[in-house]
């Protein structure tokens, strides 16, 4: 074969070990809080659980060839987001997060650094376009943003940083590796909570931290082995099985989160529809230009609380949670938690493996009965 295969086909066999007679295709999860280690410390081998061992290796050296870049991994997302805020920023320093992002991150940052001297500001993810980045030293971005889904572009974002000094990191959550390449596009650095479509069974928490300057993944590493907080090896395995599965699932949650938001966007009972592949949405130009998928999410608006709650409850295919990105559909009335500036109607829905015949079936009988 000339040509290198896709990042889909390599995302199937991805860390695994290469095939041997007579040897597993998979090694299971390694359990172990130490190591033989015997004489003087050899800096390569594994010598204890918190500093490193062969599962984690096994995903970590999956996820640099997905992402392109040294990964570190994490026991959740929110994990991998502190760990950058934390061990990249010092007091006096600038950080920027978005204002219509994950709101936690926001949390964490007024809550725990702001106190140590690192002043913080906010942005509208619509209007990262035309921010000149002065004086910011790392911005954690999100394109598309967790729950309205603007976006951003992120090359015209980190060239811009880059002329003041600063870091660009993109949570590339609501995506992943496999819909957007954030380090290929210009960003110093590229995080996931892998507790979403990576893993994607609503059965694991787990996250990483990905960037190509070691400089940074040193720093971002050395944090993990003095925090601890470091995530354990049947969660690493089992995000790792979940990796050759990834790309089968996106094809199939994107496919239909398209035919479903042209639904939506039809129908006389949802006032709007926010899905970065519908040619009228404001984030379809940059989604088109730097995405491979469009995304698997749809935020869309109901007339108010009330009728929102009914259609949830209407529902029988799709299971009411606070999470994105499983197997089975998913969706909940994003404002119930009151961290998002949005109206009480919308609700935030994310698209599973169902037929999408079934499912759009039963989204429109449950907007039938409202
Ligand atoms: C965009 C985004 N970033 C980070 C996180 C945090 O991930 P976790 O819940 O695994 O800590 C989430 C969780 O919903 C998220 O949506």
């Amino acid at each position: 074969m000339t040509r290198k295969p896709s990042l889909s086909s390599l995302s199937i066999n991805a860390g695994a070990p290469t095939p041997k007679d007579g040897s597993p295709f998979r090694h299971g999860p390694e359990f172990a809080s130490t190591f033989h280690l015997s004489g003087d410390v050899d800096p390569e081998a594994y010598q204890y659980g918190r500093f490193g061992q062969p599962t984690w290796t096994s995903l970590e050296t999956g996820l640099r060839e997905m992402e392109g870049g040294d990964t570190v991994i994490f026991p959740s997302g929110m994990s991998a987001a502190s760990a950058i805020l934390t061990s990249l920023v010092k007091p006096g320093d600038t950080i920027l997060l978005p204002n219509d992002g994950y709101a936690p991150v926001r949390y964490y940052a007024e809550q725990y650094l702001v106190k140590f001297g690192v002043k913080l500001k906010t942005i509208a993810t619509q209007d990262i376009d035309d921010f000149s980045f002065e004086n910011i030293d790392i911005a954690l971005l999100e394109t598309p943003s967790n729950p309205m889904l603007n976006t951003f572009d992120i090359t015209k974002a980190a060239q811009k940083l880059h002329q003041h000094g600063g870091l660009l990191a993109i949570d590339n959550t609501t995506l992943t590796f496999l819909g957007q390449q954030p380090l290929s596009l210009g960003a110093d650095i590229s995080m996931s909570a892998d507790t979403k479509a990576v893993n994607g069974h609503s059965d694991v928490v787990f996250g990483h931290v990905s960037t190509k300057d070691k400089a940074l993944s040193d720093k971002i590493r050395e944090w993990r082995k003095y925090s601890g907080n470091i995530p354990g090896p049947m969660e690493t395995w089992l995000v790792h099985r979940s990796l050759a599965t990834l790309d089968v699932r996106l094809q199939r949650m994107c496919d239909t989160a398209l035919l479903l938001a042209q639904e939506l966007s039809q129908h006389e009972k949802v006032v709007s529809v926010r899905y970065p592949g519908l040619e009228s949405d404001p984030s379809y130009f940059i989604a088109k230009q730097q995405q491979t998928l469009f995304g698997f999410i749809i935020s869309f608006e109901l007339a108010n609380k009330t009728v929102a709650d009914k259609f949830l409850k209407a529902c029988e295919l799709v299971y009411e949670a606070t999470s994105f990105g499983g197997v089975h559909s998913m969706a909940e009335r994003r404002a119930r938690w009151g961290t998002d500036n949005i109206p009480e109607g919308v609700i935030r829905f994310s698209v599973g493996c169902e037929r999408a015949e079934d499912l759009i079936r039963d989204v429109k009988a449950a907007l039938s009965k409202l």
